[in-house]
């Protein structure tokens, strides 16, 4: 059943249904928010968990989800800060009784050639979009085998995880990190039934990819949205992705359906980058 869990011995009397629940990091805005919109409407209970500088739209993004009948709750956290993500899976479990569903999606885009990647850009990068995954996939991790029943660990990768390109020398070093992570993570606790994947998106339609646009026709002097429709020009479906298209894919993953699927990188890109 999708967005529970039966407890008790052999079915029928003493069987009690308890929700399974979620934590969804950046989850204030773009594909994280999503994320937590479709999980809750898959019924599942979710912590919206973000940048305490994202207090307004983490509270907008919440508002959203309760008044089309989603249970959610939010917590502050940076991911960057391991005692802080293990603060927040304590703080759900206290609030909503348990753990099935980590969803480390923070993340940042900082670009710069290699050749002028500063030491602040490299340990960004690395800080939030690698150790922000590391942090949540333990605190995860460690609650899910106390509970013995198993659970999901997904991941924000990217299809620069898989690619190299120019002008974005530490993020594809954070996103290739992330996708070895999620490798080893899913080998050492498949015993315990805990799966972990990584979603891989190309280009999404999210504040993110607005902010490359600025930055990249800043730097070489093009009108505003062009970065956008050169790169849309590339993609064989034709478009951006929606933070939907993303989410509707961390909704399988999330599931049951998606039970023998661990180790993986499901790339979500309209077709740029085939394996
Ligand atoms: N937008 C794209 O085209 C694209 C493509 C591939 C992968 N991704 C990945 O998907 C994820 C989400 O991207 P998005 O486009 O929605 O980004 P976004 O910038 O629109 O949203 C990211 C969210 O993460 C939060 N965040 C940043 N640092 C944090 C930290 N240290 N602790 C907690 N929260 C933090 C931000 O406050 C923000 O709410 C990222 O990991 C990104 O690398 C995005």
């Amino acid at each position: 059943m999708l967005g529970a869990r039966r407890t008790g011995q052999g079915g029928g009397k003493g069987m009690t249904t308890v929700p399974r629940t979620a934590i969804v990091t950046g989850a204030a805005r773009g594909i994280g928010r999503a994320i937590a919109t479709r999980l809750a409407q898959d019924g599942l209970p979710v912590t919206l968990a973000d940048l305490e500088s994202g207090r307004a739209a983490l509270a907008e993004a919440a508002d959203a989800i309760a008044a089309a009948g989603g249970a959610c709750r939010t917590a502050f956290v940076d991911v960057s800060d391991q005692a802080a993500v293990e603060a927040l899976v304590a703080d759900h479990v206290a609030a909503l009784g348990g753990l099935d569903v980590m969803v480390a999606n923070a993340g940042v885009t900082l670009i710069a050639r290699f050749m002028d990647t500063t030491p602040e850009i490299l340990n960004r990068s690395l800080d939030v979009n690698f150790k922000g995954v590391f942090h949540c996939y333990m605190a995860a991790a460690r609650q899910m085998i106390a509970q013995g029943r198993g659970g999901r660990l997904i991941a924000a990768c990217s299809i620069s995880g898989h690619r190299g390109g120019d002008w974005v020398a530490a993020y594809v070093a954070s996103k290739f990190a992330v996708r070895g992570l999620n490798q080893c993570v899913a080998l050492e606790l498949a015993p315990h039934g805990i799966t972990a994947n990584v979603y891989s998106p190309g280009m999404v339609d999210t504040p993110m990819y607005q902010e490359i646009d600025r930055m990249v026709t800043e730097r070489e002097g093009r009108p505003r949205g062009s970065q956008i429709r050169k790169m849309e020009a590339t993609i064989p479906l034709g478009r951006f992705a929606l933070p939907g298209d993303i989410a509707d894919v961390v909704s399988f993953l999330a599931s049951e359906q998606s039970r023998y699927i661990t180790g993986q990188s499901l790339i979500v890109d309209g077709g740029v980058c085939m394996n």
